[in-house]
């Protein structure tokens, strides 16, 4: 498995461009099955789950091809498609559970596995299965996977209230909805910016929803979609990334192709750490000239600060002047990275979901070992301001996130090269 190897110090200067997201481009393919025909999807970034996601639709009876030079999924979808969806590739992404709700919708059964994803806490899966069960589906767990059945004549629109606006639930619901029988209102729907990607591809396609990016969702079944091309909405965590990287190191970094609008609470945080935030016509300019002053954060649905920008936000304060209070609200297990941070030297304590943070001037290399994407991501912006060099194990997590993460530092002025590990005996 590769490593990142960085010499810290570096102040990061100059341009980033901003692809698709990859937690909307993953659901965009799902959308992809609800509809006959050729969907072309555009901005999809050049990652692992992508790969994965195109051989789950594969096996499902898609033809599915993708050009990472021009970052374009093609995905042409059977008139009949198959309803199980393997084992193998469900477990390895947490995404896959996308194919759900259209599996439901256009075949009236699916079989699921039970899917896999980072380790960031239990992610349960009863939202899905109780708005599903609200719309009349029979839905059973066997043999590790879940086994699920509309009833005849197919799925029936009503009233589901999400316990929490859950983002899988909703883009689960909001799929078996769109072709349901009558009207399927999600209430406390998640409101995303992902999730009006994939509403906005729903309508292009035909579909009737009500009440786009509130948390009211009413969505009038319609008897077929057309299939379409869409571009899948800039990648918000990335550009939040970028934007916590200029703060890090001191540096200036202008950011294009990113909605600004998407990241106003973790941009204003970093106005508040001191930053300068320009907002610019096709995206927004960090530059930074001061140490970081610490900034409390606390993670809640959108549009309140995003979970997958918390382990950034705990490495910039870390070396920031001051201590900070991070509470996480909604992956439990998101804090095992801090262990990793502490190798470094960061000065954190964590208690149950929150971490404080004492601020230290200076950080001090080490080998980390990434044990998600965003941690990942975390310990590499940690990396870039230690002392000395430190080496980012299990990168395979920042893959998955990040295309050539290292190759853009590098083009920013940062010292950090891939390595292949040496094998541990
Ligand atoms: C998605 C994103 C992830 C992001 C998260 C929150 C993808 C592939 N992943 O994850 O990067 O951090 O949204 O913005 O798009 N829960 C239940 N029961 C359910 C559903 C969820 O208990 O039926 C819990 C989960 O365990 C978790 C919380 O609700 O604690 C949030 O989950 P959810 O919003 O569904 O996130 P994901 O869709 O898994």
């Amino acid at each position: 498995m590769d490593v990142f190897r960085i010499q810290g110090g570096a102040r990061l200067v100059g341009e980033v461009h901003i692809t698709g997201a990859k937690n909307s481009s993953l659901k965009l393919m799902a959308v992809a099955l609800l509809a006959p025909g050729k969907t072309t999807i555009r901005a999809v970034p050049n990652i692992l789950d992508v790969t994965i996601m195109a051989e789950l639709l594969r096996r499902l009876g898609c033809s599915v091809s993708y050009s990472a030079e021009t970052e374009t999924v093609e995905i042409d979808v059977p008139a009949t498609i198959e309803h199980r969806a393997d084992y193998d590739l469900v477990r390895r992404m947490r995404a896959s559970i996308a194919v759900l709700g259209p599996l439901v919708a256009r075949t009236g059964a699916a079989d699921v596995a039970l899917p896999g994803g980072d380790a960031i806490g239990s992610r349960g899966l009863d939202m899905h299965t109780a708005g599903l069960e609200r719309m009349g589906a029979t839905v059973a767990n066997e043999h590790g996977y879940l086994v699920v059945h509309a009833p005849d004549g197919g799925l029936v629109g009503t009233h589901v209230y999400l316990d929490f606006p859950s983002v899988g639930a909703t883009e689960t619901l909001l799929m078996a909805a769109v072709t349901a029988n009558g009207v399927t209102v999600i209430d406390n729907a998640a409101r995303e910016p992902e999730i009006v990607d994939i509403c906005n591809m729903l309508l292009a396609m035909g579909a009737q929803i009500d009440g786009v990016g509130t948390s009211l969702l009413t969505i009038t079944g319609v008897s077929s979609l057309k299939a379409v091309e869409h571009t899948t909405v800039a990648d918000r965590i990335v550009a939040g990334t970028w934007a916590v990287a200029a703060v890090i190191t001191g540096g200036d970094i202008t950011v294009r192709n990113a909605n600004s609008e998407h990241l106003s609470i973790a941009l204003e945080k970093l106005v508040t750490a001191g930053a300068e935030v320009e907002i610019t016509n096709d995206g927004f300019r960090v530059q930074m000239n001061k140490r970081p002053t610490a900034i409390d954060v606390v993670t809640l649905p959108y549009p309140g600060f995003p979970t997958d920008l918390q382990p950034q936000f705990i490495a910039l304060n870390s070396i920031a002047e001051g201590s900070a209070m991070v509470t996480e609200n909604l992956f439990e297990a998101r804090f095992r990275f801090v262990q990793e941070l502490t190798r470094l030297g960061a000065e954190v304590r964590t208690d149950g979901h929150h971490a404080l943070i004492r601020g230290r001037s200076q950080l001090s290399g080490a080998p980390v070992e990434a044990t998600d994407i965003r941690a990942g991501a975390g310990l590499v912006l940690a990396g870039l301001v230690a002392d000395g060099e430190t080496t980012v194990h299990a990168i395979d997590h920042i893959d998955r996130g990040y295309v050539d993460f290292e190759k853009q530092l590098s083009k920013l002025g940062a010292n950090i090269i891939r390595e292949t590990s040496p094998q541990l005996s």
